[in-house]
């Protein structure tokens, strides 16, 4: 089949690549043309594990092609919009403007029977808004406008385009189900195919991203309250998880969510609520919360460095590991807090380097690696979860610290590892009960 993408962000480029791997015809649209001549020489835009590979082979198979024009859309079977739908800066809502002018600058090559399916974040009855500027730009256009929302995790995006949990198709035009049918065959049986009505799709990835934010902050929660009651967030968290109605993932306690999709989509969702006049109430908590919880962070981090004029080595910057976003990453905020209260730090990441820069600027020092960010320092934050943290040699890290204390917010080390340094972890309760009882 032919599909165009436009977009070719954290979500177009793995779904465009994705595509083309399982045999269509892709072409990646991008406004950027900077982008696109990256893209058309050769060199990869972004870092996605396992990403790059599959970029080269369809490339130069002649399956994935790039371009900056959107008229490449002509003949396409499919168009998917993946633009970036990010937080109005001052509504809060979803900022839909780059969607609506690609729905606007598309309509005219609509010139044969066409699925256009929204792969955007996007709030409830957007694709009713879409459809109108398409049929108000080209009142011929033989088009079907579809939601088809999407679930890859950064870092992951190759796995979970291939291995989907769902796919869910939003339209109610038998014709659009037919042609995504067709496109969707390679994942089918083994994957669930729900047809939902549109407004539901839309809802469906909202919906999902807030209860995945509430699961997150519910174990911090929980955490916080092993560490006073004695409990060990680690064997709560499992004998919770155990239960298949709970699930074990998403219960690892951290500094709090963070990245381009949950902080957004959270706030986006309970903004598109208060329209209708409904409170999202667990929902709101679950934004302050968050918030609180990474200033809580900074706050714990200096009580345990004690003075004022300390420095901190920070380890880890993204807001999760295995990408190099640092978008709305809990580190950041938490860097930003320290330096605020007076604490000199020293930072490091495997990834997110560059893009930390353009945050924290000249008021950190960026370290060559783990050993440099250690230097001199009086305490060692671990606040990304990278494997290759866990698997320093921390006695040479104790030698070059000046005070050997470290805070593991993302609970990665172990007793062994960590012999001789003052350690604090999330959720590991010393109280004994007697405090408790009396
Ligand atoms: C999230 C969703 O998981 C995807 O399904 C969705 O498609 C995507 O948003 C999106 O809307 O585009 P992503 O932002 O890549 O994916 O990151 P996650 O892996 O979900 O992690 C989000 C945050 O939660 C990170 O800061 C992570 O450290 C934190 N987290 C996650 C925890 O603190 N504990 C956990 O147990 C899991």
């Amino acid at each position: 089949m032919r599909a165009a993408i436009i977009g070719t962000g954290y979500v177009g480029l793995p779904t465009g690549t994705g595509f083309a791997e399982l045999g269509n015809d892709v072409v990646c649209i991008d406004k950027l043309t900077e982008k696109i001549d990256m893209l058309n020489d050769g060199k990869i835009t972004i870092f996605e594990e396992g990403l790059e590979e599959l970029y080269q082979k369809n490339r130069r198979a002649g399956r994935l092609k790039f371009s900056s024009d959107i008229a490449q859309i002509e003949g396409a079977d499919v168009v998917i919009i993946a633009v970036g739908t990010p937080t109005h800066p001052v509504t809060k809502e979803a900022d839909l403007s780059c969607l609506f002018e690609a729905a606007e600058e598309l309509a005219v090559y609509l010139k044969k029977y066409t699925v256009v399916a929204l792969k955007s974040t996007v709030p409830v009855c957007t694709g009713a808004e879409v459809e109108r500027i398409i049929s108000k730009k080209n009142p011929s256009a033989d088009f079907d406008l579809v939601s088809i929302p999407e679930f890859l995790r950064e870092g992951f995006a190759v796995y979970d385009f291939f291995n989907p949990d769902r796919i869910v198709i939003g339209t109610d035009s038998a014709r659009a189900i037919a042609v995504l049918n067709r496109l969707y065959a390679p994942f089918s049986p083994k994957t669930p195919i729900l047809i939902t009505t549109r407004n539901s799709a839309e809802l469906i990835k909202y919906a999902s991203n807030a209860f995945l934010a509430m699961k997150i902050l519910y174990i911090n929660e929980i955490s916080n309250f092993c560490e006073k009651c004695g409990a060990k967030i680690e064997e709560v968290a499992k004998g919770m998880g155990l239960d298949s109605r709970i699930g074990s993932k998403f219960l690892k306690p951290g500094p709090g969510y963070g990245g381009s999709c949950f902080p957004k989509d959270t706030l986006a969702l309970t903004k598109m609520a208060k329209r209708y006049n409904v409170s999202l109430h667990l929902t709101d908590t679950a934004i302050e919360k968050n918030e609180e919880r990474k200033l809580d962070m900074a706050h714990r981090i200096a009580d345990i460095m004690g003075a004022q004029s300390a420095t901190a080595a920070i380890l880890g910057l993204t807001y999760k590991s295995g990408t190099d976003d640092v978008r709305q990453s809990p580190a950041i905020d938490i860097c930003k807090e320290l330096l605020r209260l007076g604490i000199s730090l020293r930072v490091y990441d495997p990834k997110g380097m560059q893009n930390a820069e353009e945050q924290l600027k000249d008021q950190v020092y960026y370290a060559a690696d783990p050993y440099d960010a250690a230097a001199n320092a009086d305490a060692l934050v671990i606040l990304t979860e990278w494997d290759e943290f866990a698997e320093l040699d921390f006695n040479r890290i104790r030698d070059l610290m000046q005070s050997a204390k470290i805070v593991d917010f993302r609970n990665i080390l172990n007793s062994r590892q960590v012999e001789g340094f003052l350690y604090h972890r999330l959720g590991c309760g010393v109280h004994p009960c007697s405090l408790v009882n009396s």
